[in-house]
């Protein structure tokens, strides 16, 4: 096991409790999906890995070690790396400046230059806009630039929220693509997506969050086909899912 979240209640400086007793675990080289309804406590899961919640109970556990209450740069030097929902990058910054924020820590700048031709070469789109202030780059290419400044410091786990949020299908495609590579890179990879059908496709196993509580989990294929899933989070119901079947049948005789 790389992380692992054992009974988990955690909230925000003195309000309510956000997540209560929740349980996950994610393995060495796995992509695992946390779905639910917006408010669920997606978003407080990665943030509490983070250091950015205030935990109330229950442990973080990052390979042999307990990072409850570790601080973010703490956490971020132990190979953790969270690409946050929303504006996540530096918009008058170059495309190649936002890439060194990203590796703020590195002290060598040799290395730094070393892992900016790496992520140049595994974003080629980057390299092409490398000059470029990354505010005038589109919604994928902006997703493209957060991914390319979370992989500067060589993460072992990359923490995704919501990365495919307000992206045309296609782009949002190529986004999937590129977790699948960095994955099979070696970084484990845990993401909250609210493409739940996408995101359990790619997923080794998923996990369903329902008012700060673990709801349903499994492997993302069987999750894809729980009933319930399927109602509530890919907007279908057991008829419809019939019916597509028959119907794509149809189509390709
Ligand atoms: N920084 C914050 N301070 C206080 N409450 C917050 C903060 N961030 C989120 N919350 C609250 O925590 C709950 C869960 O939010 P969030 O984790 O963002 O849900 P999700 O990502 O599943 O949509 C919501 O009620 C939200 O208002
Ligand atoms: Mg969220």
């Amino acid at each position: 096991m790389i992380l692992e979240i054992q009974s988990l209640t955690a909230g925000y400086n003195a309000g309510p409790d956000i997540l209560h007793d929740v349980n996950l675990s994610v393995h060495e080289n796995e992509i695992v999906t946390i779905i639910g309804p917006n408010g669920a406590g997606k978003s407080t899961i990665l943030k509490s890995i983070f250091g950015l919640t205030d935990i109330r109970n229950g442990k973080i556990i990052h390979g042999s070690r307990d990072i409850t209450y570790h601080k973010t740069d703490q956490i971020i030097r132990s190979g953790i790396a969270m690409v946050s929902q929303g504006q996540n990058i530096f918009p008058d910054l170059t495309v190649e400046e936002n890439l060194e924020m990203g590796a703020f820590i590195r002290q060598d700048k040799k290395e730094l230059n070393q892992k900016k031709e790496e992520v140049f070469s595994f974003f080629p789109i980057l390299k092409k806009f490398r000059e470029k202030k990354a505010g005038i780059l589109s919604g994928g290419e902006r997703q493209m630039v957060a991914l390319g400044m979370s992989l500067m410091l060589s993460p072992e786990i990359l923490l995704l929220d919501e990365p495919s949020i307000g992206l045309a299908p296609k782009v949002m495609q190529e986004v999937f693509e590129k977790i699948l590579q960095i994955r099979e890179s070696g970084t484990t990879i845990l993401m909250v997506e609210q493409n739940a059908a996408k995101a359990l496709t790619i997923s080794d196993r998923g996990y369903v969050l329902e008012l700060g509580k673990n709801a349903l989990e499994g492997k993302g294929k069987d999750l894809l086909r729980n009933p319930r899933v399927g109602e509530l989070y890919l907007g279908k119901s057991q008829k419809a899912l019939t019916h597509k079947k028959k119907s794509v049948t149809k189509k390709k005789s």
